[in-house]
C-alpha cells in the first residue's frame, strides 16, 4: 500500500521545523533550522520575517527530498507556530513593513501600563480572557503603526495586513492568496472576544487599530486553502492551524476536562483543558482558546513562564558551569540539595502567576560552601518550583485537584528534573513515547480535517506513554515551598523598589 504522511510546520521561536508524520502517528523525518534571533535594544526581540519563511520553507524542501516521496503522498499540512509574534505587511507588495516583534519583547510595557491605569482590565480581562501585558499581540501592532514611518495612514487606507506567524505563513505557501489565522492565535492578540470568537470593535479602539488590517478567523481543523503550484507541481492542503502551546495540549491528547500538560521549552507552558465554557482566572492564569473543530470549542487555561529550559543555557552560555545542557542533571545530582540556595530566574520578569515586568534573576542562600553542583541544582529545582505556582494557581481556578501532569519538551529528559516536579507536585508526571507533541498536534488537527485519522477517539489509540514519575507521597517538600515563595516574593520587592 502506498504510504501517506501529514506534514507538520512547526515554527517556534529559535527554529523553522518541518516534520512529517506517518498514519500511525509516528515520525518519519524531520528538518529543522534555526534563524537570527535580533535584539536592537534591552527588552527588545525581533526576527526577520522573511527569515521566518525563508527556513520555513527551505525545512519543507528539505524533509520532502529527505523522505524520497512524492508530493501528493502529502495528504496535509498542519501550521503550528510560536504564538502572539506580530507581523504587519504591506498587501499589495507581500512586504513586512518592520521586523516581526517577538512575544518576548518588552518594549510595549510601559504603554500596557498606561491602558491598565484607565482601569480597562476588568473589561479586557472579561472579554479576552487575558492579562493587559506586553507580551501579547495589541500593544506590537499599536507600536508598529506609531513608530515606523507612514505606517498608520497605509493601515487606514486598508493597505496593511496583521497576521501572527501562522497566517504570514500561510500567506506566503498561498502566494498572497489567503489571509486568515485560527481562533487560537487569534485568542492571543487582546483583540479577540473569546466568548463570541469574533474580532471585537471595542478592543479594536483602544489599542487603536484598523478592523482592515486583521485576518479573517478560522477554526483549528479545515481546508484552509492549498499551496501555491510556485512551491510545487501539486497543490498541498493546508487543513490544520494552532498556537503551539494549544497544538501541544491537542498532541498530548488533553482532551478531556482536567487535563493538563506541560512544555518545558525555552519557557514553560501549562495548559489545562477547562471544556466548552471559559473559565475567567481569579489567580493570574490566562483563558485561553485550546481549538475549535467542527462546531465544536474548547477552552483552555494557562500559565507562561518566561524562562524554563532557557535557565540550563544561562548556565551553559553565561556562566560556563557546563559545557553541554545534558552535563546538568549528573552535575545537580551530585549534591543531595541546594543546601538552601535558590535561583529565581526572572531574566526577562516574570510571567504567570506574578506578572512583573521589572523583576530581575535573583540568586539567593549563598553560602561559602556553595558550589557549581548547588547551582545546577537551584537552576532545574526552579523550574520545577515555577511550574508549581502555576498549577497550585490551577487548581484554586478550576476548583479541582490535578490528577497527573503530561509533559513534552526538550527538558522533560531529564529525569531527576521530572521525578523533583512529580515530588513536589504530589501528582504523577508522564512523559509520552512522541515528545514532539506540538508538530504532533498540528498534524491530528490537519489530518482529521482531510480523513487522514477519522475522529479524537481514533488519535487516543496512538498516544502512549514512556515513563511515569510517579509522586513521593512521603516526602513533604513544606520547607523548600516556603523559601521558594520568600525568595519570589524577594524578586518582586526589589523590582517594585528599584523601578
Ligand atoms: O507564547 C509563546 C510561545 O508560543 C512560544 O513557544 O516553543 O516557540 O518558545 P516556543
Amino acid at each position: 500500500m502506498k504510504k501517506e504522511f501529514i506534514l507538520a510546520l512547526d515554527q517556534g521561536t529559535t527554529s523553522s521545523r518541518a516534520i512529517l508524520f506517518n498514519k500511525n502517528g509516528r515520525i518519519e523525518n524531520v528538518a529543522q533550522k534555526e534563524f537570527t534571533q535580533i535584539f536592537p535594544k534591552s527588552g527588545w526581540v525581533e526576527h526577520d520575517a522573511r527569515e521566518i519563511w525563508s527556513t520555513q520553507l527551505s525545512v519543507l524542501t528539505e524533509v520532502i527530498a529527505k523522505s524520497k516521496i512524492k508530493l501528493d503522498a502529502i495528504k496535509a499540512i498542519g501550521i503550528t507556530n510560536q504564538r502572539e509574534t506580530t507581523i504587519v505587511w504591506n498587501r499589495k507588495t507581500g512586504e513586512p513593513v518592520y521586523n516581526a516583534i517577538v512575544w518576548q519583547d518588552r518594549r510595549t510595557a510601559p504603554y500596557c501600563q498606561s491602558i491598565a491605569e484607565q482601569g480597562l482590565d476588568k473589561l479586557i480581562q472579561e472579554k479576552t480572557g487575558l492579562l493587559i501585558d506586553a507580551y501579547f499581540s495589541a500593544s506590537k501592532i499599536n507600536w508598529i503603526l506609531t513608530h515606523v514611518r507612514g505606517a498608520r495612514k497605509l493601515a487606514e487606507k486598508g493597505d496593511l495586513a496583521f497576521g501572527t506567524v501562522d497566517s504570514w505563513l500561510v500567506y506566503n505557501l498561498t502566494n498572497g492568496g489567503k489571509h486568515i489565522t485560527d481562533v487560537t492565535n487569534a485568542s492571543r492578540t487582546l483583540l479577540f472576544n473569546i466568548h463570541t470568537l469574533a474580532w471585537d470593535e471595542e478592543l479594536l479602539k483602544i489599542f487603536d487599530i484598523p478592523a482592515s488590517m486583521l485576518p479573517t478567523v478560522c477554526s483549528s481543523s479545515e481546508v484552509y486553502g492549498e499551496t501555491s503550484t510556485e512551491l510545487g507541481s501539486r497543490p498541498i492542503p493546508i487543513a490544520g492551524i494552532a498556537g503551539d502551546q494549544q497544538a501541544a495540549l491537542f498532541g498530548q491528547l488533553c482532551t478531556k476536562k482536567g487535563m493538563v500538560k506541560n512544555t518545558y521549552g525555552t519557557g514553560c507552558f501549562l495548559l489545562m483543558n477547562i471544556g466548552k465554557k471559559p473559565v475567567i482566572s481569579t489567580h493570574k492564569l490566562v483563558t485561553t482558546v485550546a481549538w475549535k473543530i467542527g462546531n465544536e470549542v474548547n477552552y483552555a487555561l494557562e500559565g507562561s513562564i518566561f524562562i524554563g529550559g532557557a535557565v540550563v543555557q544561562w548556565l551553559r552560555d553565561e556562566l560556563g558551569i557546563i559545557k553541554k545542557s545534558n552535563e546538568i542533571e549528573k552535575l545537580a545530582t551530585s549534591v543531595s540539595s541546594t543546601d538552601g540556595v535558590y535561583l529565581v530566574p526572572a531574566f526577562s520578569g516574570l510571567g504567570a502567576p506574578h506578572w512583573n515586568p521589572e523583576a530581575r534573576g535573583t540568586l539567593l542562600g549563598l553560602s561559602r560552601g556553595s558550589s557549581n553542583a548547588h547551582i545546577a541544582r537551584a537552576v532545574l529545582e526552579s523550574i520545577a518550583y515555577q511550574t508549581y505556582d502555576i498549577l497550585k494557581a490551577m487548581e484554586k481556578d478550576s476548583k479541582s485537584k490535578i490528577k497527573e501532569l503530561r509533559v513534552d519538551g526538550g527538558a522533560t529528559q531529564n529525569n531527576f528534573l521530572m521525578q523533583f516536579q512529580s515530588d513536589i507536585l504530589k501528582t504523577n508526571v508522564i512523559r509520552p513515547a512522541i515528545t514532539e507533541t506540538t508538530a504532533l498536534g498540528a498534524a491530528f488537527l490537519a489530518g482529521l480535517a482531510v480523513g487522514f485519522w477519522e475522529s479524537i477517539d481514533q488519535l487516543q489509540s496512538l498516544w502512549q506513554e514512556e515513563k511515569t514519575f510517579v509522586a513521593d507521597k512521603q516526602t513533604t517538600y513544606k520547607t523548600q515551598l516556603e523559601a521558594w515563595k520568600r525568595a519570589t516574593d524577594t524578586v518582586k520587592y526589589w523590582a517594585n523598589y528599584n523601578h
